[in-house]
């Protein structure tokens, strides 16, 4: 696991955590760390040994974005023949929680790869933003869409229009980060929160993800009936009779993700 050369990967318990690893470069996202976000993705969604994973960027910055120095020179074709979005899709497909434990800056598609996750814990001092429209660009991993959806038009357009930064408390206010804590209690905090999740039924933690994530973007009627097949779904496991069983034995439950 520990091939990775811009990337830092620990395993606490049940939980891995991904330390992106360029700090010379405030953490930008270029190719090579684009292809080993996505190949560690890949690998830790078919372990079964972890159970939910924390992508942090150390204490200092989460990451600064796409790397601006791909794009001096880039055409219109070569960017469309970089298909990052293939890399992104790796982590869009982890069927595991996946925690953002954010200190510092996360700009661009560092705010991107943030609201890849399922929960967002951030330092106090953090600062969040879609800066790219300074840039003579605009958001391109989801940016837009992924803000939009998290925190409503017109904040959205707010803070690509312009630019601007903003603090992990206001980004708490609109609902785009889970919880703020002390900037030394990020990363700890994120995995604590992870270790819990960890340690409940991987099936049903599964499903309540898939859920969540595919109902957000369905009719209601349709999301109510996909959640209400996931519940029933979950009648079969070893686990949910395992759970009622703790409940009543007064004992704390050992899920098998059976
Ligand atoms: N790409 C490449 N290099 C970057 C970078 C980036 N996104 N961000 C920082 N760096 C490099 C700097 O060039 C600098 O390198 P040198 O030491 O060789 O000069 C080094 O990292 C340190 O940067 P600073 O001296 O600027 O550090 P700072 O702490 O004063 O400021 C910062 C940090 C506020 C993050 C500032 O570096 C900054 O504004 N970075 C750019 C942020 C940005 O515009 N991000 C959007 C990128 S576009 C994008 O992400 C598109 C998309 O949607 C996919």
């Amino acid at each position: 696991m520990n091939s990775y050369k811009v990337l830092k990967i620990a395993l606490h318990n049940d939980v891995a955590v991904i330390e992106l690893n360029r700090p010379e470069a405030r953490n930008a996202l270029n190719l090579e760390l684009r292809q080993e976000l996505s190949a560690i993705f890949q690998s830790l969604s078919t372990n079964a040994a972890v159970r939910a994973i924390v992508i942090t960027g150390g204490d200092k910055v989460f990451a600064a974005g796409a790397d601006i120095k791909d794009f001096t020179t880039a055409s219109t074709v070569q960017m469309y023949l970089r298909h990052t979005e293939h890399y992104w899709q790796s982590i869009i497909d982890c069927p595991k929680p996946i925690i953002a434990a954010v200190n510092g800056y996360a700009l661009g598609g560092g705010c991107e790869l943030a609201m890849h996750a399922d929960i967002i814990v951030a330092g106090r001092s953090a600062q969040f933003g879609q800066p790219e429209v300074k840039l003579g660009l605009m958001p391109g991993a989801g940016g837009t869409q992924r803000l939009l959806r998290a925190i409503g038009k017109f904040k959205t357009m707010q803070l690509v229009l312009t630019g601007q930064l903003f603090s992990a408390e206001a980004a708490e206010r609109m609902g785009l980060v889970s919880e703020v804590v002390e900037d030394d209690q990020t990363i700890q905090h994120a995995i604590a929160m992870a270790e819990r999740i960890a340690a409940f039924s991987p099936i049903a933690v599964q499903q309540i993800k898939e859920v969540t994530q595919l109902g957000q973007d369905l009719p209601l009627q349709g999301a109510l009936a996909l959640e209400r097949k996931a519940f029933q779904i979950l009648f079969d496991t070893q686990d949910q009779k395992e759970g009622v069983n703790a409940f009543f034995e007064k004992r704390t439950a050992q899920y098998r993700g059976e």
